[in-house]
């Protein structure tokens, strides 16, 4: 088993942390955590930048020393991957003694090996990136990341040979390390090689015009620039330039070492990990990265969220009010890997509902109580080994995997819905309620309930890297407590959740939301799109459903905040949509099924084919006002018997808000029956 190395970016302290900060931090350590679940050995770094032009101003600002920012931010961002579950074994401050040891080292190796000289210098700087950008990179004469102003900068500085490696960069691109690519994703890959091709120029590596930084030895006066300054943490953290290197020799590929070490950033730097940091390294002699991963923005308005732009969203509340999982969950599941992704409340609800309130929440409190008033409180006494579950569970284990090795974190996350989804289905078609109802407490029953919490424990077992919290509360429910840290591959294995344990019938675990609640208690009245906030109820499948207390959620130990309730429709993907057909049908037959007051028989014509399809609309229409109409039908329904008689597909109505009363969506009568409806 390897040792593998993960970083995040280490964090400006000029800002108070926000989602996109903790954005990384959280992906990071999903990643830590799965590679440690299978069994890797992994060291996990995140830290604080602290020196730069940008801390200066601040300090200038409020009339304080540079220090006292960073030790007042620092902490913050310290605190908030801790409250976060973050795993991470260290935490970097580039102002500590150990760092600035690291940073003297890279350049005596840089000096030695004739790469720095003084030259003077000037160019269009923009202070949030702390980088200068060639005319020819700026949008419409701004900073191409931040869109901000620029200011022209004129100094003498030491410079970096940059260009001299632009061919074993471009090699570095080509080869990839152990049959990975240097950059991932491929695109983001692409973009770095044609910015290396179109010729490097040398890189000013110092600053004198501010003084708040590592002095740059043997160029007095001068400050090390705070991107060299900075990237030297990954190796500074591990001991490199210090005393004891044993960490440095661990953790940092070199020939013959089975380490990896792989930075996760945001794509804004990724011109600064994947073209300088390779440079420095290799001319300092030293081996480069594995791998340099670059993920997407979340934007806020369609801007990356940044301080500098004012967008940003902070994490306090949504934590107060969902809890901490909810909103590592939602990050993850939420931005394909890669990608941009737009944050918004609405959003986040609508998928907090239909992912954690019912996906997994109402899954697991149905399962367990229906299980617990079955068997007197206690998990099932019999075990199945051939089921569907069994085999869901199975393709997910696979799928989330597979999804990992390639981090696609959405798809991991994916694997978990798609087996929750499989469970429900499942206890929908089982009705296990009337089963106990008919024939008693049978050992059928026992499989069917077995299979049921088996298949929660397996999803529980796969969350616990994304919501480490969650997956530990359902193991205690399942009557098997366990930490998320000392989940192994071992415990995707079927069959091992106790039997005849005690269960633990709780509280939903994630109370379903009320977006009106929650936009009305924090006060900022209704959110932008009022068709995201629309309220509908969700019909229950089976009578053991009931209805699910609503509430603006805290669960994973957050303060409640109270409210009315409202449930939210769950939303769908356009491909989960795309997988149901519409059709229009014409009814040539109809007549109502008799003992039934709402059931209505129709020979329904689809093109060339004929089917009979049974719908609640007796009550509200008699057979003869249906024959030779066009009506909307779901085509691909899967047939269901009704009443005794085989029902393949189903009438679209739309309920009258006062009756109840089902009325029909007409169709123009010169569309031709069995034209597909989109
Ligand atoms: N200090 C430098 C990094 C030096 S690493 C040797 C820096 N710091 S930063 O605080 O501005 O941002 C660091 C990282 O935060 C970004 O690369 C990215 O990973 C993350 N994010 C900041 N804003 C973000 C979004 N809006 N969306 C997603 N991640 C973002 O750059």
């Amino acid at each position: 088993m390897a040792h593998r190395y993960f970083t995040t970016p280490i964090y400006y302290v000029n800002d108070r942390p926000h989602i996109g900060h903790l954005y990384t931090t959280v992906v990071t350590d999903v990643l830590t955590r799965y590679r440690r679940l299978t069994g890797d050995t992994v060291r996990f770094l995140t830290g604080t930048d602290e020196h730069g032009q940008n801390i200066e101003k601040v300090a200038k600002k409020e009339g304080i020393e540079p220090i006292a920012i960073a030790d007042r931010n620092a902490p913050r961002f310290r605190e908030l991957f801790r409250s976060f579950g973050v795993a991470n074994d260290d935490f970097i401050r580039t102002t500590e003694p150990r760092h600035r040891a690291g940073v003297e080292e890279i350049i005596r190796r840089i000096a030695a090996a004739g790469d720095l000289y003084l030259a003077s210098h000037e160019g269009w700087y923009c202070p949030p990136c702390e980088a200068f950008y060639p005319e020819k990179d700026l949008a419409e004469g701004t900073c191409p990341v931040h869109g901000s102003k620029l200011e022209w900068e004129k100094e003498e500085n030491v410079f970096f040979r940059l260009s001299r490696f632009e061919k074993p960069l471009l090699e570095l691109y080509d080869r990839g390390i152990g049959g990975k690519p240097f950059v991932f994703p491929e695109s983001r890959l692409n973009e770095v090689r044609s910015f290396v091709a179109a010729g490097l120029k040398d890189l000013s590596v110092s600053r004198t015009t501010i003084s708040w930084g590592i002095p740059f030895p043997g160029y007095p006066g001068h400050v090390v620039y705070v991107w060299l300054d900075a990237l030297t943490n990954y190796i500074s953290a591990l001991g490199f330039g210090g005393a004891d290197d044993a960490l440095f020799r661990a953790f940092w590929p070199a020939t013959g070492s089975d380490a990896k070490a792989v930075h996760v950033v945001g794509k804004d730097i990724l011109r600064f990990h994947a073209v300088y940091w390779p440079a420095f390294l290799m001319s300092a002699g030293l081996p480069v990265p594995t791998q340099v991963v670059g993920h997407g923005w979340w934007l806020k308005d369609a801007r990356k969220m940044s301080k500098s732009v004012g967008n940003v969203v902070r994490p306090d509340e949504l934590v107060r009010a969902f809890g901490i999982d909810a909103l590592r969950w939602h990050l993850v599941s939420e931005m394909t890997f890669g990608q941009d992704a737009n944050f918004s409340d609405e959003g986040f609800l609508t998928a907090y509902n239909a992912d954690l309130a019912n996906g997994l929440g109402n899954t697991l409190s149905r399962a367990v109580r229906m299980a617990a008033d079955a068997f007197g409180g206690r998990t099932p006494s019999e075990r199945c080994d051939d089921n569907d579950v069994r085999r869901a569970a199975e393709a997910s284990v696979a799928a989330w995997n597979e999804a990992f090795g390639e981090y696609r974190l959405q798809d991991a996350a994916g694997a978990i819905r798609s087996l929750l989804k499989t469970i429900d289905g499942y206890i929908a078609a089982k009705e296990p309620w009337k089963l106990a109802k008919s024939e008693g407490i049978t050992p059928a029953l026992h499989r069917i309930h077995h299979n049921c919490l088996e298949g929660l424990r397996i999803a529980a077992a796969l969350l616990s890297p994304i919501a480490p919290g969650t997956a530990e509360e359902v193991f205690r429910r399942l009557g098997g407590p366990k930490k998320a840290a000392d989940v192994t591959p071992r415990d995707f294995a079927w069959g091992q959740i106790p039997l005849g344990a005690p269960l633990e019938p709780a509280p939903p675990l994630f109370p379903r939301a009320d977006a009106k609640a929650f936009f009305a208690s924090r006060g900022s009245g209704e959110p932008g799109t009022s068709q995201e906030t629309k309220v509908t109820d969700e019909k229950s499948t089976d009578s053991s459903k009931g209805n699910q207390p609503t509430a603006t959620p805290a669960p994973a130990g957050a303060a409640p905040v109270p409210v009315p309730a409202a449930p939210l429709p769950a939303r769908v993907t356009i491909d989960e949509f795309a997988r149901i057909e519409f059709r229009v049908g014409e009814v040539i037959a109809a007549e109502k099924v008799e003992k039934s007051k709402k059931l209505m028989k129709m020979s329904v014509r689809f093109g060339d084919e004929v089917r009979t399809i049974v719908g609640g609309i007796a009550t509200a229409y008699a057979a003869e006002q249906l024959v030779g109409k066009k009506f909307a039908f779901v085509y691909n329904l899967a047939p269901a018997k009704l009443m005794g008689i085989e029902s393949n597909g189903m009438i679209l109505a739309a309920t009258m808000p006062d009756s109840g009363e089902p009325s029909l969506l007409m169709v123009d009568p010169a569309v031709p029956s069995g034209a597909k409806v989109k």
